[in-house]
Parts: structure tokens; C-alpha cells; sequence
């Protein structure tokens, strides 16, 4: 054995429990508002912060602490007080920054919940339902998703898009399919007004948190239904898949169905993961996210539909354009990229 080896294996393990065990603590400190109260009102003392919150403060002196220890806060040993710098406040206490990640400690919450479930379906080789994940899965995604749609559709995505802007100005029809509870639908009808747009997803409960969403926007031109990738009725000048088609059992068979629903000069964007095509070129932290993501919802969601193709999170590019191309899309590209995402063009 290497020494020098193995200490740098247990300093990253060290680095990566301490990220597990603040799973917990992110997420009490973003359902009890300490982030926020921090960022408002901080520099505080823990004294003080019990005092802001009415919370008990013991419980916050700890808490502060392991926060202070895990660089998550800044402490100032000379007052005692803990505040957020505006890089830790922009990660932490801001949902509208495009850095906001308490939604990530959610999802990984939900994976731990959901241990059980694929201890057993990695015994059947079966899948577990989208809708049978723990908690508040679907909650915690969409609040994950959503800073980087608000930052990045309507102001990189939809314009790295071959005249797709122009038409929604003046009024297109537009499928959101796996629209989860709609953030994506409604961004976009917020922004277009002249055009309607119809989300689709299979599961009932993020539908109906979807109507809601855009009953509270005031939006006339959103709807939302239930229905399955590979059978949403309707003729449309734009398909948008976000974060979804991985996650279908049949891929395949919903780009055939996109297909069939285009209106003539009709675009699909989809916007999957960012991935190389290779797992060696996959294997860095935003890979070690959605592998692990992907094992615990993606691969499971997908083979508990019918075919079970199960392309996981990392997909890649290559592997998409030949789902795309077996859907009979002859035109497919990367229209632009996130750190986080690839957005791609499928023209007939
Ligand atoms: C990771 S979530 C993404 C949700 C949403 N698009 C977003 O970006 O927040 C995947 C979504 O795909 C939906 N889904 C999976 N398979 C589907 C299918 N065959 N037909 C319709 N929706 C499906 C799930 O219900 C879920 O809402």
C-alpha cells in the first residue's frame, strides 16, 4: 500500500462524508429560514439568530458551527457572529440565483430514502416508478431545475435555436412533454404571450402542481394535461424536452412521435445533461452527480415503462442523435451548453 496514496483517498473521503452529513443540516437550514436570516440579517451571534427566528438556540449554536466548520457560513471568532458571504449566500440562501444548489441536498435526501426500493430492484433487475419515489421527489427536481431554465431559456436557449424565437414571438404552438410541475412551460409562456403552450407528464400529482403553478403566474396560455411522451395529441411548432428523455422507457418511440406531431418546420429541443459520449471523459464531479443521480431515478424510471431502453443521465451526445435519427429527425446538433446541460436541435 501507498501511503501517500491512501491519505489522499481518505482526505477526499473526508471532504465527501462531510458533504453527506450536511444533508440534513442544508435542508434544516433552508426549511427554517437560517440561510436567508443570515443573509438579512447577519453578521448574528447565535444568540441573535435564536432571537430573529424564535428558535431555540442551542440547537443553532451547534448548527452554526458545523456550517462555520463545513465553510457553508463565515465566522468571526472576534464577535462571535456568523454571517454568508455573497458567494455562500448566492449557493444557499438566494432561489433565484442561477448558483442556488439547497435543491440538490434535496434530491439527495430522496435517493437516500429510496435505498430500499433499488436494493430490491437491483436484485430483479425491475424498475421503480417515477411516481413511487419517497417524499417529495418530483418537489425537490423541479426546485433543482429551475434557476438554470430562468437564467438560460429564454435569454441562450431558445435563441441558439434555428428561427424557433421569431415564431414564438408571433404566435407557435408549443408541447412541453415531461414538463414535470412546468417551471420550463411556464418561463416560456410568461415570455411569449402571442404563443400557447401545453405541458405533458405522465404522472397526475406534478400535473396538478403544474396547473397551480400557472393559475398563480395568471397565465391564460398554459396548459397542462396528463399524457405519455409516445401519445400527446395535438400539432405543434415546437417539442421541448427538458431533463426528460432519458428518463422515458422508449425513447425511440416518443422522438417517432414528436415527429409525427411537428407541424411543417417544426423544432424539438432537447435539453439533456451535460455528458461526453465516453464514461472515461464522464468521470469528474458533474459526471459523479448524475451517474449517481441516474442510478437511484433515471435508470430505475425508465425500466419501469414499456421497452426499458434506460439511457441513463450521461447519455452523451452520439447516443442521442441516434435516438433522434431512429425517430426519423435527419437534421439533429448541439445548439449551445451549460456547465450542466447540452441543448440539442432535431429538425425533420
Ligand atoms: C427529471 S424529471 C424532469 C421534469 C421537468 N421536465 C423539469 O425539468 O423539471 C422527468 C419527468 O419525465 C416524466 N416522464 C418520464 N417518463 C415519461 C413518459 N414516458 N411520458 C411522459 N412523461 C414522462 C416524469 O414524470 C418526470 O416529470
Amino acid at each position: 500500500m501507498d501511503e501517500q496514496k491512501l491519505n489522499e483517498f481518505l482526505g477526499q473521503m473526508l471532504q465527501d462524508l462531510g458533504g453527506a452529513f450536511s444533508i440534513p443540516l442544508v435542508r434544516i437550514g433552508d426549511a427554517l429560514g437560517l440561510y436567508k436570516t443570515l443573509h438579512k440579517d447577519g453578521p448574528l451571534t447565535a444568540a441573535e439568530l435564536a432571537q430573529a427566528t424564535g428558535l431555540a438556540e442551542r440547537y443553532l449554536r451547534e448548527w452554526l458551527s458545523a456550517q462555520a466548520a463545513s465553510n457553508y457560513v463565515a465566522y468571526d471568532a472576534a464577535s462571535g457572529r456568523f454571517s454568508l458571504s455573497p458567494e455562500q449566500a448566492a449557493v444557499l440562501a438566494d432561489e433565484d440565483s442561477p448558483v442556488y444548489m439547497v435543491a440538490a441536498f434535496e434530491c439527495a435526501a430522496a435517493n437516500v430514502s429510496n435505498q430500499p426500493a433499488l436494493e430490491a430492484a437491483f436484485k430483479s433487475g425491475d424498475g421503480v416508478a417515477w411516481g413511487n419515489q419517497p417524499g417529495c421527489l418530483f418537489c425537490a427536481v423541479a426546485k433543482f431545475f429551475r434557476p438554470s431554465y430562468r437564467h438560460n431559456l429564454v435569454q441562450e436557449w431558445l435563441p441558439a435555436l434555428d428561427g424557433v424565437v421569431e415564431k414564438l414571438t408571433s404566435g407557435a404552438r408549443v408541447a412541453d412533454i415531461g414538463c414535470g410541475h412546468g417551471h420550463s412551460t411556464v418561463i416560456m409562456a410568461e415570455a411569449f404571450p402571442n404563443s400557447d403552450f401545453t405541458g405533458y407528464d405522465f404522472h397526475d400529482g406534478s400535473i396538478a402542481e403544474a396547473r397551480d403553478h400557472a393559475k398563480a403566474h395568471g397565465l391564460t396560455n398554459a396548459a397542462f394535461e396528463v399524457g405519455l411522451a409516445k401519445e400527446y395529441p395535438g400539432e405543434f411548432d415546437l417539442v421541448c424536452f427538458f431533463d426528460c428523455l432519458h428518463d422515458m422507457g422508449d425513447p425511440h418511440g416518443a422522438m417517432a412521435h414528436v415527429r409525427d406531431s411537428l407541424a411543417p418546420g417544426g423544432t424539438c429541443m432537447i435539453i439533456e445533461p451535460m455528458a461526453a459520449d465516453a464514461l472515461e471523459d464522464n468521470l469528474n464531479s458533474v459526471g459523479r452527480l448524475y451517474y449517481s443521480a441516474s442510478t437511484m431515478v433515471c435508470v430505475p424510471t425508465s425500466l419501469a415503462q414499456e421497452t426499458g431502453t434506460a439511457l441513463g443521465a450521461q447519455a452523451g451526445e452520439a447516443r442521442l442523435r441516434e435516438v433522434a435519427e431512429a425517430g426519423g429527425f435527419g437534421h439533429f446538433r448541439r445548439a449551445t451548453e451549460t456547465p450542466f446541460n447540452i441543448i440539442l436541435e432535431a429538425r425533420i
